[in-house]
Protein backbone atom coordinates (compact mmCIF):
# COMPACT_ATOMS: atom_id res chain seq x y z
CA UNK A 1 0.00 0.00 0.00
CA UNK A 2 1.21 3.38 -0.65
CA UNK A 3 -0.04 6.45 1.38
CA UNK A 4 0.16 10.53 1.33
CA UNK A 5 -0.27 12.38 4.82
CA UNK A 6 -1.73 15.95 3.59
CA UNK A 7 -2.14 18.63 5.96
CA UNK A 8 -0.82 22.13 7.16
CA UNK A 9 2.35 22.44 8.98
CA UNK A 10 1.43 21.18 12.40
CA UNK A 11 -1.15 19.06 11.65
CA UNK A 12 0.46 15.97 12.86
CA UNK A 13 1.86 14.66 9.53
CA UNK A 14 5.10 13.12 11.23
CA UNK A 15 3.39 11.86 14.54
CA UNK A 16 0.85 9.85 12.53
CA UNK A 17 3.52 8.73 9.74
CA UNK A 18 5.54 6.47 12.07
CA UNK A 19 2.04 5.08 13.72
CA UNK A 20 0.58 4.24 10.22
CA UNK A 21 4.34 2.57 8.89
CA UNK A 22 4.49 0.21 12.53
CA UNK A 23 0.71 -0.73 11.72
CA UNK A 24 0.71 -1.33 7.62
CA UNK A 25 4.58 -1.78 7.60
CA UNK A 26 5.71 1.20 5.24
CA UNK A 27 8.45 2.95 4.51
CA UNK A 28 8.52 6.58 6.12
CA UNK A 29 9.18 9.24 3.91
CA UNK A 30 9.21 12.91 4.87
CA UNK A 31 10.51 15.40 2.92
CA UNK A 32 11.04 17.68 5.54
CA UNK A 33 13.40 15.24 7.36
CA UNK A 34 15.08 13.97 4.04
CA UNK A 35 15.98 18.12 3.69
CA UNK A 36 16.81 18.71 7.76
CA UNK A 37 19.23 15.48 6.63
CA UNK A 38 20.93 16.72 3.95
CA UNK A 39 21.30 19.97 5.52
CA UNK A 40 22.81 18.23 8.16
CA UNK A 41 25.30 16.48 6.18
CA UNK A 42 26.30 19.46 4.43
CA UNK A 43 25.47 18.25 1.04
CA UNK A 44 24.63 20.18 -1.91
CA UNK A 45 20.95 19.64 -1.51
CA UNK A 46 20.93 20.25 2.02
CA UNK A 47 23.03 23.76 1.04
CA UNK A 48 20.11 25.18 -1.87
CA UNK A 49 17.39 24.11 0.30
CA UNK A 50 18.20 26.05 3.43
CA UNK A 51 17.19 29.53 3.05
CA UNK A 52 13.96 28.41 1.58
CA UNK A 53 13.46 26.16 4.55
CA UNK A 54 14.07 28.90 6.91
CA UNK A 55 11.79 31.34 5.57
CA UNK A 56 9.40 28.64 5.84
CA UNK A 57 8.42 28.95 1.86
CA UNK A 58 8.89 25.85 -0.24
CA UNK A 59 12.13 24.40 -1.69
CA UNK A 60 11.99 24.40 -6.16
CA UNK A 61 10.10 21.50 -7.00
CA UNK A 62 12.53 19.93 -9.15
CA UNK A 63 14.88 19.61 -6.45
CA UNK A 64 12.28 18.06 -4.25
CA UNK A 65 10.83 15.61 -6.88
CA UNK A 66 14.38 14.66 -8.13
CA UNK A 67 15.01 13.88 -4.29
CA UNK A 68 11.58 11.95 -3.35
CA UNK A 69 11.97 9.81 -6.36
CA UNK A 70 15.37 8.59 -5.29
CA UNK A 71 13.77 7.42 -1.86
CA UNK A 72 10.50 6.15 -3.15
CA UNK A 73 12.75 4.11 -5.94
CA UNK A 74 14.41 2.02 -3.11
CA UNK A 75 11.12 0.90 -2.08
CA UNK A 76 11.19 -1.50 -5.08
CA UNK A 77 10.31 -4.95 -3.35
CA UNK A 78 8.94 -3.94 -0.10
CA UNK A 79 5.46 -3.77 1.28
CA UNK A 80 4.81 0.31 0.30
CA UNK A 81 5.45 3.60 1.06
CA UNK A 82 4.19 6.63 3.18
CA UNK A 83 5.02 9.84 1.97
CA UNK A 84 4.98 12.74 4.63
CA UNK A 85 4.76 16.46 3.41
CA UNK A 86 5.24 15.39 -0.44
CA UNK A 87 3.68 16.18 -2.96
CA UNK A 88 2.97 20.04 -1.99
CA UNK A 89 1.96 21.20 -5.34
CA UNK A 90 0.23 20.21 -7.97
CA UNK A 91 3.53 20.32 -10.23
CA UNK A 92 4.42 18.01 -7.39
CA UNK A 93 1.22 15.65 -7.64
CA UNK A 94 1.50 15.41 -11.19
CA UNK A 95 5.47 14.24 -11.61
CA UNK A 96 4.86 11.89 -9.30
CA UNK A 97 1.63 9.94 -10.24
CA UNK A 98 3.67 10.65 -13.88
CA UNK A 99 6.65 8.69 -12.41
CA UNK A 100 4.89 6.37 -10.38
CA UNK A 101 2.75 5.45 -13.55
CA UNK A 102 6.19 4.72 -15.15
CA UNK A 103 7.00 2.02 -12.71
CA UNK A 104 3.41 0.74 -12.60
CA UNK A 105 2.93 1.97 -9.23
CA UNK A 106 -0.14 4.04 -7.43
CA UNK A 107 -0.93 5.47 -4.66
CA UNK A 108 -4.01 3.94 -3.10
CA UNK A 109 -5.03 6.73 -0.34
CA UNK A 110 -4.16 10.41 0.12
CA UNK A 111 -5.03 11.43 3.67
CA UNK A 112 -5.69 15.05 4.28
CA UNK A 113 -5.27 15.77 8.19
CA UNK A 114 -7.68 19.24 8.54
CA UNK A 115 -6.57 21.26 11.68
CA UNK A 116 -7.51 25.13 12.20
CA UNK A 117 -4.58 27.21 12.24
CA UNK A 118 -5.12 28.62 15.79
CA UNK A 119 -4.51 24.70 16.93
CA UNK A 120 -1.82 24.20 14.81
CA UNK A 121 -0.08 27.50 15.78
CA UNK A 122 0.06 26.42 19.26
CA UNK A 123 1.23 22.95 18.12
CA UNK A 124 4.24 24.22 16.90
CA UNK A 125 5.74 26.45 19.40
CA UNK A 126 4.87 23.62 21.82
CA UNK A 127 7.46 20.93 19.68
CA UNK A 128 10.07 19.41 20.49
CA UNK A 129 12.42 16.87 18.53
CA UNK A 130 15.01 14.34 19.70
CA UNK A 131 17.87 14.99 16.44
CA UNK A 132 18.98 11.30 17.16
CA UNK A 133 15.68 9.04 16.51
CA UNK A 134 13.30 11.54 15.12
CA UNK A 135 10.52 11.22 18.22
CA UNK A 136 8.24 14.36 18.20
CA UNK A 137 7.16 15.48 21.52
CA UNK A 138 5.05 18.20 22.87
CA UNK A 139 5.27 20.51 26.12
CA UNK A 140 1.75 20.21 26.95
CA UNK A 141 0.15 17.32 24.71
CA UNK A 142 2.85 14.79 24.66
CA UNK A 143 5.50 15.72 26.76
CA UNK A 144 8.62 13.22 27.51
CA UNK A 145 8.95 11.36 31.10
CA UNK A 146 11.90 13.96 31.70
CA UNK A 147 11.40 17.46 30.31
CA UNK A 148 13.96 18.19 27.63
CA UNK A 149 15.29 14.61 27.44
CA UNK A 150 14.18 11.97 24.65
CA UNK A 151 12.46 8.82 26.58
CA UNK A 152 13.87 6.35 24.27
CA UNK A 153 17.39 7.39 23.14
CA UNK A 154 18.26 10.29 26.29
CA UNK A 155 19.61 12.54 23.49
CA UNK A 156 18.92 16.63 24.91
CA UNK A 157 15.91 17.83 22.54
CA UNK A 158 15.71 20.67 20.21
CA UNK A 159 13.10 23.06 18.68
CA UNK A 160 12.97 23.33 14.71
CA UNK A 161 14.38 26.97 13.40
CA UNK A 162 11.14 27.26 11.45
CA UNK A 163 8.76 26.77 14.61
CA UNK A 164 9.75 30.88 15.44
CA UNK A 165 6.11 32.50 15.30
CA UNK A 166 6.97 34.44 12.42
CA UNK A 167 8.23 31.65 9.76
CA UNK A 168 4.97 29.71 11.31
CA UNK A 169 2.96 32.50 9.69
CA UNK A 170 5.27 32.18 6.47
CA UNK A 171 4.40 28.50 6.42
CA UNK A 172 1.00 28.56 7.25
CA UNK A 173 0.35 31.26 3.80
CA UNK A 174 2.84 29.11 2.32
CA UNK A 175 0.36 26.24 2.63
CA UNK A 176 -2.87 27.70 2.07
CA UNK A 177 -1.72 29.10 -1.51
CA UNK A 178 0.19 26.56 -2.61
CA UNK A 179 -0.89 22.92 -1.08
CA UNK A 180 -4.14 23.41 -0.80
CA UNK A 181 -4.99 23.00 -4.29
CA UNK A 182 -3.05 19.18 -3.81
CA UNK A 183 -6.61 18.80 -2.39
CA UNK A 184 -8.55 19.25 -5.05
CA UNK A 185 -6.07 17.69 -7.35
CA UNK A 186 -6.42 14.22 -5.40
CA UNK A 187 -9.86 14.51 -4.95
CA UNK A 188 -10.95 14.87 -8.62
CA UNK A 189 -8.86 11.41 -9.06
CA UNK A 190 -11.09 9.70 -6.09
CA UNK A 191 -8.17 8.74 -3.78
CA UNK A 192 -8.74 11.71 -1.28
CA UNK A 193 -9.66 10.70 2.11
CA UNK A 194 -10.29 13.57 5.08
CA UNK A 195 -9.63 12.72 8.76
CA UNK A 196 -10.17 15.50 11.65
CA UNK A 197 -7.06 16.31 12.97
CA UNK A 198 -8.21 18.25 15.85
CA UNK A 199 -8.99 15.24 18.23
CA UNK A 200 -5.89 13.61 20.55
CA UNK A 201 -3.03 11.79 18.60
CA UNK A 202 -4.73 8.37 19.59
CA UNK A 203 -7.66 9.79 17.99
CA UNK A 204 -6.70 10.85 14.74
CA UNK A 205 -4.61 7.51 14.43
CA UNK A 206 -7.81 5.31 14.72
CA UNK A 207 -9.33 7.31 12.41
CA UNK A 208 -6.54 7.60 9.73
CA UNK A 209 -6.03 4.17 9.92
CA UNK A 210 -9.62 3.28 9.26
CA UNK A 211 -9.96 5.34 5.94
CA UNK A 212 -6.64 3.66 4.58
CA UNK A 213 -7.75 0.18 5.36
CA UNK A 214 -11.25 1.71 2.97
P1 LIG B 1 8.15 19.71 6.92
O1 LIG B 1 9.20 19.18 7.80
O2 LIG B 1 7.39 18.77 6.05
O3 LIG B 1 7.17 20.57 7.81
P2 LIG B 1 5.58 20.82 7.75
O4 LIG B 1 4.79 20.26 6.63
O5 LIG B 1 5.49 22.29 7.91
O6 LIG B 1 5.00 20.00 8.89
P3 LIG B 1 5.61 19.77 10.31
O7 LIG B 1 6.66 18.72 10.25
O8 LIG B 1 5.99 21.08 10.94
O9 LIG B 1 4.32 19.26 11.09
P4 LIG B 1 3.67 17.81 11.15
O10 LIG B 1 2.38 17.86 10.39
O11 LIG B 1 4.64 16.74 10.77
O12 LIG B 1 3.31 17.75 12.68
P5 LIG B 1 3.98 16.92 13.89
O13 LIG B 1 3.56 15.49 13.83
O14 LIG B 1 5.44 17.21 14.00
O15 LIG B 1 8.78 20.83 5.95
C1 LIG B 1 9.68 21.80 6.42
C2 LIG B 1 10.16 22.68 5.26
O16 LIG B 1 10.86 21.87 4.29
C3 LIG B 1 9.06 23.38 4.44
O17 LIG B 1 8.65 24.59 5.03
C4 LIG B 1 9.76 23.57 3.09
O18 LIG B 1 10.65 24.67 3.11
C5 LIG B 1 10.58 22.28 2.95
N1 LIG B 1 9.83 21.21 2.27
C6 LIG B 1 9.45 20.01 2.80
N2 LIG B 1 8.77 19.29 1.91
C7 LIG B 1 8.70 20.02 0.77
C8 LIG B 1 8.07 19.81 -0.50
N3 LIG B 1 7.39 18.70 -0.77
N4 LIG B 1 8.18 20.81 -1.41
C9 LIG B 1 8.88 21.94 -1.17
N5 LIG B 1 9.46 22.20 0.02
C10 LIG B 1 9.38 21.25 0.99
O19 LIG B 1 3.19 17.59 15.12
C11 LIG B 1 3.40 18.96 15.46
C12 LIG B 1 3.32 19.13 17.01
O20 LIG B 1 1.97 18.83 17.41
C13 LIG B 1 4.22 18.16 17.81
O21 LIG B 1 4.67 18.82 18.95
C14 LIG B 1 3.27 17.00 18.18
O22 LIG B 1 3.67 16.37 19.37
C15 LIG B 1 1.95 17.74 18.34
N6 LIG B 1 0.78 16.94 17.95
C16 LIG B 1 0.68 16.10 16.88
N7 LIG B 1 -0.56 15.57 16.83
C17 LIG B 1 -1.26 16.11 17.89
C18 LIG B 1 -2.60 15.98 18.37
N8 LIG B 1 -3.49 15.18 17.73
N9 LIG B 1 -2.94 16.68 19.46
C19 LIG B 1 -2.06 17.51 20.08
N10 LIG B 1 -0.78 17.67 19.68
C20 LIG B 1 -0.39 16.98 18.60
MG1 LIG C 1 6.64 16.71 10.06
Amino acid sequence: MNVVLLGPPGAGKGTQAVRMCEVFGLKHLSSGDILRAERKAHSELGRQAQDYMDRGVLVPDDLILAMMMEHISRCEGGTGFLLDGFPRTVVQARGLDERLGERGWKLDAVVDITVADEEVTKRLTGRWTCPKDGRIYHELFSAPAKAGVCDDCGEALTRRKDDEPDVVGQRLRTYHAETEPVKTYYEDRGVLRTVDGGGTADEVAALTKEVCRT
